[in-house]
C-alpha cells in the first residue's frame, strides 16, 4: 500500500430504492475513525448521502427511521430541534445548525447507487 489514497466506490443500494424526496437508505461510514451512521436520498433525481448527524448536536437526525425530508420535500430536516439542510449541498438554512451536514460522494451507474471512501472516510470493517 502506497501513501496515496484512491477512492473507492462501494454499492448501496439499487436506484429504484431511491425516489425523489423519498425515505432515505441508511449506510455505515467511518468517518475521522469513529464509526458513524450516514444516508443517501434522492432529491430532483439526484443521489445525495451525508453523515447522518446534525452540526448542532452530534446526534442522528431522524426520528422516524430514514425520514429526512420535511413536508415540502424540499429540506432536510433534523427532528430533534428543527435544523433545516439543503438536499443538494448540505448547507444550513435555519434552525440551531451550525455548518453544514458532511457531504459523501456518490454516483449512479446502470441501477446501482455506490459512495465513495475518501482520506478521512472509509468503510465499515467486518
Ligand atoms: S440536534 Fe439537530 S437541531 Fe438540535
Amino acid at each position: 500500500m502506497g501513501t496515496e489514497f484512491a477512492s473507492q466506490a462501494i454499492a448501496l443500494c439499487n436506484s429504484q430504492d431511491l425516489v425523489n424526496s423519498g425515505a432515505a437508505v441508511p449506510f455505515d461510514v467511518v468517518y475521522c475513525g469513529q464509526t458513524c451512521y450516514a444516508f443517501a436520498v434522492r432529491y430532483a433525481d439526484q443521489v445525495q448521502a451525508y453523515l447522518n448527524r446534525c452540526t448542532h448536536v452530534p446526534m442522528e437526525m431522524d426520528y422516524q427511521p430514514n425520514q429526512f425530508f420535511d413536508l415540502t420535500g424540499h429540506w432536510l430536516i433534523c427532528a430533534t430541534h428543527g435544523a433545516m439542510y439543503s438536499p443538494t449541498t448540505g448547507a444550513c438554512r435555519s434552525g440551531p445548525c451550525r455548518g453544514g451536514l458532511v457531504k459523501i460522494a456518490v454516483s449512479e451507474t446502470d441501477g446501482v447507487v455506490h459512495w465513495h471512501t475518501a482520506h478521512n472516510l472509509k468503510p465499515v470493517d467486518f
